[in-house]
């Protein structure tokens, strides 16, 4: 990790490009997925018309799809060489600390704690991410290469492409919520990094934001390179400003309730 001016490196090129080609790949996939699952409504019909038909659309599907295995492929030859080079790296493995700090920050959310969870280079919900997308990929690339591919499958039931393309359907869902919820709030929802944090763009964060995110990281750093304690104060100027953060809870409030509203009755038609 190398020093540039008040900010550190955190993601190298590698990793954004990593990032970038699995980021444009899934959204690319979610615009082209859902319009096939909706093909009914309205604003599926706009998609189609933008993409030139439904045939246009759904080559764009595989297209993204394979967009997607391949940084899945590249992540993976990634990982061996950094292995080779540098060594084993246990920086993403979940650990004790990691339940032990996920209890801690509900217990902050809360109120009770007064302090949030000091974390290292990775928080547990930045190792969760991680190992939910590894899940997600797995999941939704196996299911769509066989939807894709039956004939290659010709010995599985008929029922088994029926399951897969329920599978398929609501991990996508899943997948959709966990980018536009989850993801997208830690990295650009967040009053702390509002509109983005520029991690996956230049790759930078400030010094003062790392002591703040990652104070433990901050901690190994500074013994190694005093000059990073001269730091300025780091704060988003969107991070007090009333008028978002209202909004905010307006909408993610109102998807939480449209959310019960759909899965309540969903899941009591099974079990009644
Ligand atoms: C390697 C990755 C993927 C492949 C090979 C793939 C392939 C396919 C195929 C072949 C279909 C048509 C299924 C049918 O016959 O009905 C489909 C549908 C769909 N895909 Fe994918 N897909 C992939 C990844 C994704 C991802 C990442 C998403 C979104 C997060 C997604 C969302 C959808 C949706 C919503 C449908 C419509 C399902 C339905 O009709 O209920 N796909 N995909």
């Amino acid at each position: 990790m190398s020093k540039i001016g008040a900010s550190i490196i955190r993601f190298s090129l590698q990793q954004r490009l990593q990032h970038g080609l699995l980021a444009l790949s899934v959204l690319m996939l979610i615009l082209t997925g859902f319009p096939i699952k909706y093909s009914t409504e309205a604003w599926a019909a706009y998609v189609i018309k933008l993409f030139g038909g439904f045939a246009n659309l759904f080559l764009f599907h595989k297209i993204f799809a394979v967009l997607m295995i391949v940084s899945a492929a590249y992540h993976i030859v990634w990982l061996i060489w950094t292995f080779i080079k540098r060594g084993p790296s246990w920086e993403m493995i979940p650990t004790f600390q990691d339940f032990k700090d996920a209890i801690d920050h509900g217990k902050y959310l809360l109120g009770i704690n007064k302090n949030p969870p000091q974390y290292g280079r990775y928080s547990y919900l930045e190792k969760f991410e991680y190992f939910a997308v590894i899940w997600g990929v797995i999941v939704m690339g196996f299911s769509g290469l066989l939807l894709w591919f039956p004939g290659m499958f010709y010995w599985l039931p008929r029922w088994a492409f029926g399951v897969t393309r329920v599978i398929h359907s609501n991990e996508a869902f899943v997948c959709m919520l966990a980018v536009f919820v989850g993801h997208f709030f830690h990295v650009h929802f967040n009053p702390k990094v509002f509109p983005s944090s520029m991690v996956w763009w230049n790759g930078k964060i400030s010094a003062a934001h790392l002591k703040e995110e990652h104070p433990m990281e901050y901690q190994q750093l500074i013994a190694s390179n005093p000059e990073l304690r001269k730091i300025e104060e780091y704060e988003s100027r969107w991070y007090r400003s009333k008028p978002l953060i209202y909004a905010e809870l307006v909408v993610f409030l109102g998807l939480f309730v449209y959310l019960l509203y759909t899965f309540i009755p969903l899941f009591l038609q099974g079990i009644i």
